[in-house]
């Protein structure tokens, strides 16, 4: 694809300034883990599968500059980093899969000097980025079986290129059909608070010369009433072992009304956004977020008095009886989910 939503280059970490969009395409570079933390935190970067490589090149940022050359100095700062990343958010699995990953990869090589474990956990960081451009083209060429030529597919927030490092899961999946040759006609949620699907998904779908058509949220049941849907694709923060899966808060909306319509309700993600310790919804963190971004349009202008009492989760769970399959990197995963997960990850 020809946007890449975060890279790594001349020792900095550089991504796409998302709160910049759709107005300027603007690109920062990160140096130091605070700026990193703040990036994520305001949804500069954002996206589950961004998140992980975010959280990957900002676990090196953090030991970086370690002057040390003990083990035990630098496990400590190595977890000092991992502990403040992992504050940033709490929802998206693959910020945490990231940290993870890198934790391990360095207690696994915690013999070496460290100056090589540094070296290590960098190419660690760039492996996450490699692994999900694969990842996402997979899931694209599995979901694009499901759409057959002019299918109107609807989708809510971002889960395209800007959300993972260049091609997208639930928009993926459109893209990969285009390239098929079909032609899909998109339905972008707007997605009240931050506008994602307004600013980011229309924005990235026209770039990729997509028909795109902007609701507001609250179209969508007259849409599918009207017949206009053929199928639901969104994305997902985190995924169950019984398939209850977190993402953007109005997905459940839109899977309770794709069930009263009849409509196929697919949630798309690789296997990093998987979260297989824990059993059901309950054990998923939603994020809470500030009263601002719902008495305010994008912190710009007032729409209700600034004292109001709101409540703003940024996610919603969706049910497994909701979800008509789930579309990974290892293919479609149907019901019943807490078999199949379990038989496509784990192999039992
Ligand atoms: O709050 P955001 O913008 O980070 O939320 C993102 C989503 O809900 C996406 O749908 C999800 O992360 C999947 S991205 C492939």
């Amino acid at each position: 694809m020809n946007i890449r939503t975060i890279d790594y280059k001349n020792n900095k970490i550089r991504i796409i300034d998302q709160t910049k969009l759709p107005h300027k395409l603007v690109y920062i570079n990160i140096e130091r883990l605070e700026d990193l933390w703040q990036a994520i935190k305001i949804m500069r970067v954002r996206g589950a599968p961004a998140l992980g490589a975010a959280a990957g090149l900002g676990m090196y940022l953090g030991i970086k500059d370690y002057r040390g050359s003990d083990w035990l100095g630098f496990s400590r700062r190595l977890n000092k980093a991992a502990k403040y990343i992992a504050s940033s958010r709490p929802t998206a699995r693959n910020l945490f899969w990231g940290i993870e990953r890198v934790c391990l990869v360095a207690a696994n090589n915690k013999k070496q000097p460290v100056a090589k474990i540094k070296k290590i956990i960098l190419s660690e960081g760039k492996k996450i980025m490699q692994e999900d451009m694969a990842s996402c083209r997979k899931i694209g060429a599995y979901g694009s079986k499901l759409l057959k030529d002019n299918s109107t597919v609807l989708t809510i927030c971002n889960a395209g290129i800007l959300a993972t490092i260049d091609y997208g899961t639930a928009l993926g999946v459109i893209y990969r059909a285009k390239e098929e040759g079909k032609k899909i006609k998109v339905f972008s949620c707007e997605t009240r608070p931050l506008l994602q699907g307004a600013r980011l998904s229309t924005w990235e779908l026209y770039k990729q010369d997509i028909d795109v058509t902007l609701i507001a949220d609250n179209t969508a049941a007259k849409l599918m009433g009207d017949g206009q849907v053929d199928l639901v694709i969104t994305g997902a923060d985190r995924i169950a072992a019984n398939g209850d899966s977190a993402n953007k808060i109005g997905t459940f909306n839109l899977a309770v009304l794709a069930k009263y319509h009849k409509i196929p309700f697919y949630v798309s993600a690789p296997q990093s956004t998987f979260d297989l310790i824990i059993k059901d919804k309950a054990g998923i963190k939603i994020e809470m977020r500030k009263p601002e971004e719902i008495t305010s349009i994008l912190f710009k202008k007032d729409i209700a008095p600034k004292k109001s009492r709101v409540l703003n989760p940024a996610f919603d769970v969706t049910p497994h009886q909701l979800i008509s399959g789930l579309i990974t990197d290892k293919g479609i995963i149907r019901p019943p989910y807490f078999k199949n997960i379990s038989k496509i990850f784990l192999g039992k």
